[in-house]
């Protein structure tokens, strides 16, 4: 090798040397900062489908009235021996003892599997259930769709919803996160009181007729995106069945979870 070459390769060397640790400490530095944002990210998703997010809330401030249970799905009762605040979704998400893989008819919501320990947040207002916040997913055409549904004290009327994140085209399924769209679904109802709370919540093609005495479970379908809206429907229809929430709002709904 001549001198020139064997200087290069050096010079190349250490300065990918210095970049790779400049870049590794930004990482590290940043790190502390990054989870602190996505915790408030987390947080203010939450706040907002429960109608508590305006310009200028302290996120922090408005979040002490939030009390986060964990929820065992197969009984419906808060999970018993769980840590809340040591609790990670993401991390029961993929631990065998709480998943359970769905079989084809029970997986409406096309998500495979579900963890039967689910985060849930009471909305408190002077120590008694005013709203449950109930974290929701399932398939669109292109990718999982992930959002909070606010149920009132009654388990069954819709206080807000929200998509937070979703893979679906901009402009067509990707209208699930227009504010108009969003708009329709306060005051709908999950569930229909005098057919043993059976879940109803019906995307219609072409919109919903106000005059219909179904439209209280119906919402608007997304035009040139009928697949997506289909996702929306069975997403809603698996986390209200006994595979999902079902359970758990019973209780509720019967006062048994304070
Ligand atoms: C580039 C492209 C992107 C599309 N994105 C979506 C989408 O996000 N959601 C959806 O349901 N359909 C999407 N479609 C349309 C579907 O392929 C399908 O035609 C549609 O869901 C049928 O809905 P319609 O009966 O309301 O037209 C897309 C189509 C194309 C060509």
């Amino acid at each position: 090798m001549s001198e020139t070459a064997g200087r290069t390769v050096v010079v190349a060397t250490v300065l990918c040397g210095f970049c790779s640790v400049l870049v590794a400490g930004a990482v590290m530095v940043l790190k502390p900062k990054q989870d602190i944002n996505k915790e408030l990210d987390f947080k203010k998703n939450i706040l907002q489908s429960a109608g508590l997010m305006n310009a200028g809330t302290d996120i922090e401030e408005a979040f002490k009235q939030v009390e986060p249970i964990v929820v065992d799905l197969s009984t419906g009762d808060i999970a018993q021996g769980v840590d809340v605040s040591k609790f990670n979704q993401d991390k029961a998400d993929k631990n065998p003892e709480y998943v359970e893989q769905l079989d084809k008819k029970e997986d409406v919501a096309g998500i495979k599997r579900r963890s039967k320990l689910q985060k849930v947040y009471l909305v408190k207002k002077e120590g008694h259930i005013d709203q449950i916040v109930l974290h929701v997913y399932g398939k669109g055409l292109w990718s999982t769709m992930k959002g909070f549904l606010a149920l009132d004290k009654d388990g069954n009327t819709v206080k807000g919803f929200n998509y937070y994140s979703h893979g679906e085209t901009p402009g067509l399924g990707g209208e699930v996160d227009n504010p108009k769209w969003i708009g329709q679904w306060p005051g709908k109802k999950m569930f229909d009181a005098e057919n043993d709370f059976k879940p109803m919540t019906r995307v219609m093609k072409g919109g919903v007729n106000l005059s219909n005495p179904q439209a209280a479970y119906q919402i608007d379908g997304l035009s040139g995106a009928t697949l997506t809206s289909v996702g929306v429907e069975h997403t809603f229809n698996f986390w209200m069945s006994d595979m999902g929430y079902g359970k758990f709002l019973t209780k509720i709904r019967n006062g048994e979870i304070q």
